[in-house]
């Protein structure tokens, strides 16, 4: 792959919020890809302790019912139309990619390593925050846009009995996607210069 290309796949990826229920891949492809850009994606001690859940159709309708009803019990009534509409959004989508931690992996290298403890959990987050980079970057290169959210922790529990998953994993963030039915907006950049600085470069 050239360069360019990589840095134009970079660029392709942007938080698309206005989702369409088809897809340009299988399902059966994307769980592939899915499954190979978690896999090859870095962790700290090699711990792979990032999980990804992919939701499609009635699961992917479910999730975004729990999130809702758990919304309609904190948001008052009367602002609830915007919520709804929002969820609404989330849910029109192709399916969804919840992202959770294996707290048991992160735990056991805690107690292994004592001398890096604190660094385990902003190192899962980290580790965590990669493997959703680089499938966001996946699904925008088979024509998907996405978004990230964060519902948890409100929803964690529900999702986790809804799904049968592990009471260990622990829910960092909800990533709905699907075709896309308008572009991502404007996106400010403050300058790079103030945010990559440079030493020792020969001219
Ligand atoms: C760690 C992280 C958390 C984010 N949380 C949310 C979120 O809860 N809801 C949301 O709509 N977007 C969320 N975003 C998306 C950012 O707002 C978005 O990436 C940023 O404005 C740049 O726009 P772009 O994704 O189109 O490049 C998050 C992004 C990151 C990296």
């Amino acid at each position: 792959m050239a360069v360019q290309d990589f840095e134009a796949a970079l660029q392709k990826r942007r938080s698309i919020y206005a989702l369409g229920n088809s897809s340009p891949i299988s399902d059966e492809d994307l769980v592939t890809l899915i499954q190979d850009t978690v896999k090859y994606s870095p962790s700290a001690f090699n711990s792979q302790s990032a999980r990804a859940v992919v939701l499609f159709g009635e699961a992917n309708q479910k999730l975004w019912n729990i999130v809702l009803e758990t919304l309609r019990k904190i948001v008052p009534a009367d602002n609830f139309s915007s919520t709804e509409n929002k969820i609404a959004s989330f849910a029109a989508g192709h399916g969804t990619v919840l992202w959770f931690d294996d707290t048991e992996i992160t735990e056991n290298l805690k107690k292994q390593f004592s001398l890096y403890a604190d660094n385990f959990d902003p190192w899962a987050e980290q580790s965590n925050g990669m493997a959703q980079h680089a499938v966001w970057i996946a699904l925008a290169q088979v024509g998907l846009g996405a978004s990230l959210q964060h519902y948890n922790p409100l929803i964690d529990d529900e999702v986790k009995s809804t799904f049968g998953l592990p009471t260990a994993w622990r829910l960092r963030a909800q990533m709905p996607f699907g075709s896309i039915e308008a572009p991502a907006g404007e996106k400010e950049f403050a300058p790079i210069e103030d945010r990559v600085k440079v030493f020792g470069l020969e001219k």
